[in-house]
């Protein structure tokens, strides 16, 4: 196949692990006979420093002409001190999902048997835990109107979704569901908001079509107490932007580590795929950042964007064979010398072209 991917490296450890999945999808293209183009965008503090602006048009314009987008990471420690900054680097990721229209965003959380230890939780609570959040991405509080009084002594933010917005990710999720355990659990606050009133109305009307899956609802507090009390109960967590937010980093430590977990955002134009951690500017540039979950990214990519099912099942293996073999950057690593970033990403190339 003959595919054009962007790449926008990001921030903090972005570009070293960006740098690590490109080279596992260069090995790919070279085993697998496939054409990747590549082509590098600016995003974030690193494209505000360069351009003024965190979402430059030369950088959409490149995801509009791309078929898949691999993203690192975004957030600098000097706008986070800064509430008055009038630029942010987490606006132009909020931007480049609005305007790409990447509603659904789809966080996998797995456990890998050897790393069970390291989770907060016990063992027999986690064995189980194969679950995946489906996160509304491009609506919700995130998005409403916002503001201050004249008087700057009070502030606010709208949440609002239509049916539209509602129905179009819920199909998302009951066919992710019809895929695995067929369990689907609506995440809201019926209970309080209205929006959340109009998520369980038009869920309800869109489960008619699929009758084959379960569905229950839960409210976000509970929900969030029964990730950490029973996660194993759940199959596919669908839930609005900012619920999905939060649950998604609360189940991505389930695992042990948040550095091992990719994700998927869909929509109207090209996907984009990215590593659910942050930025980490504490490690940027000492090549000791993870880039499995880079990785991990790349393979949904292959599979989810070009449907390059073979591919990616061997990044996915490799990746296994490594967090099997223990030898990991130091983030997972017991061992006195840990591995580098750059060790990383040669060893999951010599598992590939051992193959
Ligand atoms: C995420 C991040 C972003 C979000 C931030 C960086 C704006 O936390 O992708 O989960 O809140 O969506
Ligand atoms: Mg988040």
């Amino acid at each position: 196949m003959n595919k054009k991917i962007a790449v926008l490296p990001g921030d903090g450890i972005g570009p070293e692990i960006i740098l690590q999945a490109v080279r596992v999808l260069k090995c790919i293209a070279q085993k697998f006979h496939h054409e990747f183009e590549f082509n590098y965008g600016l995003i974030g503090a690193c494209a505000i420093d360069k351009t003024g602006v965190p979402y430059p048009v030369e950088t959409h314009n490149l995801c509009l002409a791309s078929d898949a987008i691999l993203f690192g990471a975004i957030g600098d420690p000097k706008y986070d001190n800064d509430p008055s900054a009038k630029v942010r680097p987490e606006q132009g990721l909020l931007k480049m999902r609005k305007e790409l229209g990447l509603f659904a965003n789809i966080r996998p959380v797995e456990i890998y048997p050897s790393l069970m230890y390291r989770s907060p939780l016990k063992e027999e609570k986690i064995k189980d835990v194969n679950l995946v959040v489906v996160r509304e991405l491009t609506g919700g509080i995130y998005f409403g109107e916002k503001g201050r009084s004249e008087d700057k002594l009070s502030a606010y933010d709208n949440c609002a979704y239509s049916v539209s917005e509602i129905s179009r990710i819920a199909h998302v999720a009951f066919k992710i569901a019809l895929g695995r355990k067929r369990h689907l659990t609506l995440v809201d606050k019926a209970n309080v908001l209205e929006t959340s009133r109009l998520w369980r109305e038009t869920v309800s009307d869109i489960y008619s079509s699929y009758p084959e899956v379960d569905l229950d609802f839960l409210f976000v507090d509970n929900a969030a107490m029964q990730l950490v009390t029973n996660p194993s109960k759940f199959d596919v967590i669908l839930t609005e932007n900012m619920f999905g937010d939060i649950l998604s980093d609360e189940a991505s430590v389930l695992s042990g580590s948040i550095g091992l977990l990719p994700s998927g955002s869909f929509g109207e134009k090209s996907p984009l795929f990215e590593p659910i951690h942050g930025s980490y500017p504490q490690a940027a540039g000492k090549n000791i950042a993870n880039p499995l979950a880079a990785i991990l990214s790349a393979a949904m990519l292959l599979h989810d964007a070009f449907g390059a099912i073979k591919e990616a099942e061997i990044i996915k293996e490799a990746c296994k064979s490594i967090i099997e073999s223990g030898n990991l950057t130091e983030d997972l690593s017991d061992k006195k010398i840990s591995c580098t970033t750059s060790e990383t990403g040669d060893k999951i190339i010599e598992y590939i072209l051992s193959r």
